[in-house]
């Protein structure tokens, strides 16, 4: 199996009730759900794990954790502490496999202070701004041939 790590941040359990108008309707279990249908009829030998917090620690320490698994790519939303968290980047900077960094929304149309995006120094990629498509997208990007 080819393993693929999401993992999504604050207030990303929110989505579906959160301001609908700029993350759309689908709740975070919709979207996942999704992601694997449209990975799994591509390519069935994809295995994909979701996990999503709101806390830092929680985030780091499971970065921590992927150094130790050999996952294909990591795919990240990590929402608000993209633009804050210094301690993330650095986490992601020991990973040695490709990131994607991901957003719903397209931050460079939204408040400036989105459209700094401190963990993306560490990203291979940043996809965004397609909604909950944004996840298959970034999965693909890592295997279509
Ligand atoms: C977000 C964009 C961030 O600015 C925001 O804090 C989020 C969601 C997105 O997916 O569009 O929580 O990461």
């Amino acid at each position: 199996m080819r393993k693929f790590f999401v993992i999504n941040g604050p207030n990303l359990n929110m989505l579906g009730t959160r301001e609908v108008e700029i993350y759309g309707k689908m709740g975070l279990p919709e979207i996942e759900e999704y992601t694997r249908k449209v990975i799994t009829s591509h390519d069935k030998t994809i295995e994909q794990t979701w996990f999503q917090s709101n806390s830092e620690e929680e985030i780091i320490n499971k970065i921590h954790e992927l150094t130790k698994e050999n996952i294909e790519a990591l795919i990240i939303n990590p929402a608000a502490f993209s633009h804050t968290s210094v301690a993330i980047l650095d986490a992601l900077s020991i990973l040695s496999c490709p990131i994607i960094e991901v957003h719903l929304s397209n931050t460079n149309r939204r408040e400036e202070f989105r459209q700094r995006k401190i963990t993306a120094k560490s990203s291979t990629a940043v996809i965004e701004g397609m909604g909950y498509k944004v996840y298959a997208l970034a999965i693909l990007s890592q295997i279509l041939k």
